[in-house]
C-alpha cells in the first residue's frame, strides 16, 4: 500500500493559504524569492529559449504581447518591449512583486543589461518603468500594463493581443479550460500562443510522479488552495483544450522526460484516470508548444 502521510498538514497549509495577507507574508520572506530576484539572467534565458525554439520565426516587433503568470520578475516583459513589442500586458493571479530592494534591484539589472547589450528598443523598456527608486514603482500604461487577475478572467478586450505567452503557469491554474478559452478570446486571429508546461509533482521533489496516485477528491483536498497547486492535466489534455478553442499546433517539443522504467513501475499505483494513458504521454515531464489562433 502506498504511504500517504500528512493529509492533515496539507489541509492546514490549504487553509492558511486562503488568506492573501498570510500568503503574501510568506512570499515576501521566501528564501527562494531572494535567490530568484538575484538571478538577473533568467529572463534572458527564457527569451533565448523562445528565440531558439521558434527558430527566429516569431517576431514580437510592433505586436501586443500578454505574459500570463510572470511571477517574481517582469524581466521577460521588459525584454519583449526591448525587442520591439508595441505594448506588453503582464497578468498574474497572485502577488509576487513587492517593489522592495530585491525587486527593484532585479528590474534595474535587467534594464541595465538591455542598455549595455544595445537592444533595439531598450529605451522603451526603460520608459515603461517609472519611479524605480521607490516602493511606488508604476508603469507607463502605453507600454506596460501589469494586473493581478486570474488567467481564467483576463482583464483584456477580445482580440487585443498578437502573442500570448507563459512559462510554467498552465499546470498551476485551477480552471485550465477557462484559461485556454481566455487565451483564445484575447488573441487576434493569426496570433501566436506559446507555453511551456511542467507536468511534474511540485510538492514532492524526490518523486515527481507521486501525485498521480491520489484520486481527484484527495488531490483537491491536499493541494487545491496552495500556491504551488497543479491541476495534473497531462500533455494530451492541453493539446485537446487548445484545439477545441481554435488553436492549431505549429510546433511542440518534449523538453523534459521521465524515465520510461519509472513510469511503468509506478503505473499500477496511479489513479484510474492516468493509468491507461500512453507511455509517451506519461513520460512527458515538461512540454513546450507554439500554437496559432485560427
Ligand atoms: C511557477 S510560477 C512561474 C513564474 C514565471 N512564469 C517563471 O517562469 O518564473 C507560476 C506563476 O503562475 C501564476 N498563476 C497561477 N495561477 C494563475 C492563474 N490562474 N492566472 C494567472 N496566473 C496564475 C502564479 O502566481 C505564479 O506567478
Amino acid at each position: 500500500m502506498s504511504e500517504r502521510p500528512g493529509l492533515l498538514i496539507e489541509l492546514a497549509k490549504n487553509v492558511a493559504s486562503t488568506f492573501d495577507p498570510i500568503r503574501e507574508w510568506i512570499e515576501r520572506r521566501s528564501a527562494r524569492r531572494a535567490v530568484e530576484a538575484q538571478d538577473n539572467s533568467r529572463p534572458f534565458t527564457l527569451w533565448q529559449e523562445l528565440s531558439d525554439r521558434t527558430g527566429g520565426r516569431l517576431s514580437v516587433q510592433g505586436r501586443e504581447v500578454l505574459e500570463v503568470g510572470p511571477g517574481r520578475s517582469l524581466g521577460l516583459s521588459l525584454i519583449f518591449l526591448a525587442a520591439g513589442a508595441r505594448r506588453v500586458y503582464a497578468v498574474d493571479r497572485f502577488r509576487h512583486l513587492f517593489w522592495d530592494r530585491l525587486d527593484r534591484r532585479h528590474t534595474v539589472a535587467v534594464l541595465e543589461r538591455l542598455d549595455a547589450e544595445g537592444w533595439p528598443f531598450a529605451g522603451a523598456a526603460r520608459h515603461a518603468v517609472r519611479d524605480i527608486d521607490s516602493e511606488n514603482v508604476s508603469f507607463d500604461p502605453d507600454l506596460l500594463i501589469y494586473r493581478q487577475a486570474d488567467g481564467a478572467a483576463l482583464p483584456l478586450a477580445d482580440a487585443s493581443v498578437d502573442l500570448t505567452y507563459s512559462n510554467a503557469v498552465l499546470e498551476h491554474v485551477h480552471h485550465p479550460d477557462a484559461v485556454v478559452r481566455e487565451l483564445a478570446r484575447v488573441t487576434r486571429r493569426g496570433g501566436d500562443s506559446v507555453h511551456e508546461i511542467d507536468f511534474r509533482d511540485h510538492f514532492v521533489e524526490r518523486d515527481r510522479l507521486r501525485f498521480l496516485e491520489f484520486p481527484e477528491w484527495e488531490w483537491q483536498l491536499r493541494a487545491r488552495l496552495r500556491p504551488g497547486y497543479t491541476n495534473r492535466l497531462r500533455v494530451g489534455d492541453f493539446q485537446r483544450l487548445f484545439r477545441e478553442v481554435g488553436f492549431e499546433l505549429l510546433s511542440g517539443m518534449i523538453t523534459q522526460h521521465f524515465e520510461m522504467k519509472d513510469v511503468e513501475a509506478m503505473r499500477p499505483r496511479w489513479a484510474s484516470r492516468f493509468r491507461d494513458r500512453s507511455a509517451e504521454e506519461l513520460s512527458t515531464a515538461a512540454y513546450w508548444g507554439w500554437w496559432r489562433r485560427q
